[in-house]
Formats: C-alpha cells, sequence, structure tokens
C-alpha cells in the first residue's frame, strides 16, 4: 500500500526493473513481461523510461506481450493500443520492435489471431511477471464480468459500463468506441510466473475490496488472483477506502 499514485508508481518500476536485472537476460534468455495500457500504469511507465535513461534497465532482451487491443481500430489510430504503447512506452526505451507483442484487431480471423498469440506465449517460454490494471467493475484485461476464470485469448464483447468508462478517450462519445475487443484469458494471466497489479483511486475502492476480500468469482474477475502463488497487488490509500 502506497499513499499516492506517484509513489506507487515509483515501487511498481523499481519493483519491475529490479526483476529485470536480477534476470540478467539475455537474447538466448530473454526476459518475458506482459503490459497493459489504460491510465493505471502510465505513471509506472514514466518511473521505467526515467529508469532506463538513468542507466538501470535495460529492455534490449525484454518480450512484451499486452493484454488486450480494440477490435477494428487501424493500428495508427490515436486510441488503438498500439498508438498508446508506443507513444507512453515503447519508443522512450531500447526495445527491439521484433520483441513486442501486441493482438492485431483487424485480423481477417480474429480466432486464428487469438490462438496464434497463445501459441506465441508458449513459444517464448511463458510470461514472467504480468503487469495489469483492472476497471472499476474488477476487470483484468478485457475479461468482463462474467468472464470464464479458465479463459484464453479471445474476442470479448465489452460491457456498457467499460465503454462508458472508456468513452473518455473518445470524445466522450460512447458511439465512437469499438464494442469488442481481443483480450487475453483470465488463465493466461494466472498462467504468468507473477502478477503485479496496479490499483489507484477511490473509483477502484469496490473492485479492490472484491479482489482482496471477496469470493473468488467470474463476476469479479481480478478475484482470480487470489488463486495465484505470487499476485502482488500495488495500491494507493484511496483504493483502500473499502479494506
Ligand atoms: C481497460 C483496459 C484494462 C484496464 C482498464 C482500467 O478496460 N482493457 O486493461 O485495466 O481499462 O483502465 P484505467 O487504468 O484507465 O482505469
Amino acid at each position: 500500500i502506497q499513499p499516492d499514485a506517484e509513489n506507487l508508481a515509483l515501487w511498481a518500476a523499481n519493483y519491475i526493473a529490479a526483476k529485470i536485472r536480477k534476470a540478467n537476460p539475455s537474447s538466448e534468455k530473454p526476459f518475458k513481461l506482459g503490459l497493459p495500457t489504460g491510465s493505471s500504469p502510465l505513471g509506472t511507465y514514466r518511473a521505467l523510461i526515467q529508469l532506463y535513461k538513468a542507466g538501470k534497465v535495460s529492455f534490449e532482451n525484454v518480450i512484451t506481450f499486452n493484454m488486450d487491443e480494440y477490435v477494428g481500430l487501424p493500428d495508427e489510430h490515436p486510441q488503438s493500443y498500439h498508438t498508446f504503447m508506443w507513444q507512453n512506452f515503447f519508443h522512450h526505451i531500447d526495445i527491439k520492435k521484433e520483441n513486442v507483442h501486441i493482438l492485431n484487431g483487424r485480423a481477417d480471423d480474429l480466432e486464428a489471431e487469438c490462438e496464434a498469440y497463445e501459441q506465441a506465449i508458449k513459444d517464448a517460454g511463458g510470461i514472467d511477471l504480468f503487469l495489469g490494471g483492472i476497471g472499476p467493475d474488477g476487470h483484468i484485461a478485457f475479461n468482463e464480468p462474467g468472464s470464464s476464470l479458465t479463459s484464453r485469448t479471445r474476442v470479448k464483447t465489452l460491457t456498457t459500463d467499460t465503454i462508458i468508462a472508456n468513452s473518455r478517450f473518445f470524445d466522450n462519445d460512447v458511439n465512437q468506441v469499438p464494442k469488442t475487443a481481443l483480450t487475453v484469458g483470465v488463465g493466461t494471466v494466472l498462467d504468468s510466473k507473477e502478477v503485479l497489479i496496479l490499483v489507484n483511486g477511490h473509483h477502484k475502492a469496490r473492485a479492490l475490496y472484491h479482489a482482496v476480500e471477496g469470493a473468488i468469482t467470474q463476476m469479479w474477475t481480478i478475484s482470480a488472483l487470489q488463486l495465484h502463488r505470487k499476485g502482488i497487488i500495488v495500491c494507493d490509500y484511496d483504493a483502500c477506502a473499502e479494506l
């Protein structure tokens, strides 16, 4: 528990950088990092960029897998998760383009795209650390309430709540928000050796309560973290209001 979002971001960035350093990755044995989008990880990305600039971490031998992507948005769309990741993180560090994996929401065959993504994670040897945020309804990636806790990468219809929440990035116009997305499953996240979840703000307090003190249920998909042997939640005081 950290006092505020800034300290939360510093804690998470230092933790991730230390993990990468400790793994001492090489091209033969890269570090595999799962990554989210949204406002929650922005401070952590900024702090990681600072650590990189200070020579305290390198992403040269890091392979990344992003959690999700909207269906139908071109990569270059300002609100695509491709754009988000390159603007807010990848352009500022020494990651190799070929080591970045983001689901293609414009693939002709979306199911094949999802299967290939699961296979790529498997071929890489699994994910070492999955960083994530949660929605106010406790969803992880785009695993909306009701998602199976053993789900794998697939196409998911977004709930009205998520469409409304994310419309703030689309001129507050719900009609512009894609109605479906590709997302890793809850099972995909739980397969990671370690999971690190960032939760800040009052609007996440209820979700954090369900994540930590509630029952494990597909209605609050983050609650599945209770099943993980190394699930870490970093949160701020505001998010703890209901604990
Ligand atoms: C989206 C993303 C999630 C993210 C959630 C919360 O739905 N698919 O991965 O955790 O938004 O976003 P924010 O961090 O902006 O609150």
